[in-house]
């Protein structure tokens, strides 16, 4: 397991058991890179391997419009990812996959949050504080270029979660201080209005050791530019592995295996055997950096190879794909609209 968690299940072990629902949203900006994929994807579907729990995921395509993306891009994007959701292992029939956009009672939950939700707490939220530091930095006015949809991006976010009546959100490091507001925001409403109308969610914090490194070694991310993607053809992967950064070590001499990128790229995906056998000859010396490449282009595309044919043969019917959304959404939306009236009537509407 790549999570970690700091209460047991509320669900498991119960003598009326109920599923476990896990919920979490992926943006869509841009194609997923290997770091996504063990840093997020397979963590995910390693929780969804579990037919206890109901998993919602979904395309955060209404959190994307606060960058203004182009509609035909946005449009493609969110087709591209769902479909390599789908190839990533969360094809199964307790995994639900849907466009945000396409639950409208999540954003009826976010009107209603807004009353719930102290402007003080948005102002505190990482994202915002980015942007007018950055502001400020320009000698800009603190609010140039910030939008209603980027400042209250972490009340959508609740909304998402609390709508679903989700149990647990696996999430990154980098989305704690949105999970915690979402907490306060289900507190708030239950110390307002009454408790039991709204779930208090419970944060899965990825391990660190699911961050991957990029080209440069530091952690792969779009932004830094040094990421490989997972959908990527064989030959142009092999050509970005072989640009992958090391040090000048000549192979006849040891060399560090905990320092170094390739290693920890092998761990996340070669077999323990071959990962061991390469730690080893790290330590005695006689192993070259092009040989460690090789070994990890290798062991990457023996992983990817099912995935990536599964994302072309998906991304070649689009039909297919409606009908995989239509009833992703309509499990949501079930879900969501129990949770929108509940709250209408504990609100007086
Ligand atoms: N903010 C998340 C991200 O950028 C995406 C997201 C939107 C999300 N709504 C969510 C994640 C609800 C978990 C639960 O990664």
């Amino acid at each position: 397991m790549t999570h970690t968690t700091a209460q047991p299940g509320r669900s498991s072990g119960a003598a009326t058991a109920r599923p476990t629902v896990t919920l979490t949203g992926v943006q869509p900006t841009g194609d997923l890179h290997l770091g996504n994929y063990i840093g997020a994807i397979r963590p995910l579907a390693d929780l969804a391997a579990d037919p206890a729990r109901e998993v919602y995921v979904f395309v955060a395509d209404l959190h994307a419009l606060n960058s203004r993306p182009d509609p035909a891009v946005l449009r493609e994007r969110s087709r591209r990812l769902v479909a390599a959701l789908l190839a990533c292992g969360l094809d199964r029939p307790n995994v639900h996959v849907y466009r945000q956009s396409r639950v409208p009672a999540v954003a009826g939950m976010a009107a209603l949050l807004t009353n719930v939700t102290a402007k003080g707490l948005l102002n505190r939220a990482h994202a915002y504080k980015a942007a007018v530091a950055a502001n400020l930095a320009a000698g800009r006015d603190p609010d140039h270029g910030v939008n209603m949809g980027l400042y209250s991006y972490p009340a959508l976010m609740a909304a998402d979660i609390l709508a679903l009546d989700a149990d647990e959100v696996p999430v990154g490091p980098d989305q704690a201080q949105h999970l915690e507001i979402a907490v306060d925001l289900a507190q708030q409403f239950s110390r307002s209005y009454r408790p039991t109308v709204l779930r208090e969610p419970r944060a899965l914090l990825a391990n660190a050791t699911a961050t991957l490194p990029g080209l440069d070694g530091r952690k792969m991310s779009k932004s830094y530019g040094n990421a490989i993607a997972l959908m990527a053809d064989p030959d142009a992967m092999r050509k970005q592995i072989r640009r992958i950064v090391t040090d000048s070590t000549p192979p006849a001499q040891p060399k560090d295996p905990v320092a170094c990128t390739l290693v920890a790229l092998l761990r996340a995906f070669a077999d323990p055997g071959t990962v061991a056998a390469v730690e080893e000859r790290y330590c005695t010396g006689g192993i070259g950096y092009g040989e460690v490449k090789a070994q990890l282009a290798d062991a990457i595309d023996a992983h990817v190879a099912p995935i990536r044919n599964r994302y072309q043969r998906l991304l070649t019917d689009p039909a297919e794909l409606d009908a995989r959304l239509a009833q992703g959404a309509q499990r949501a939306c079930q879900r969501a609209d129990r949770t929108l009236a509940r709250t209408m009537v504990a609100m007086g509407l």
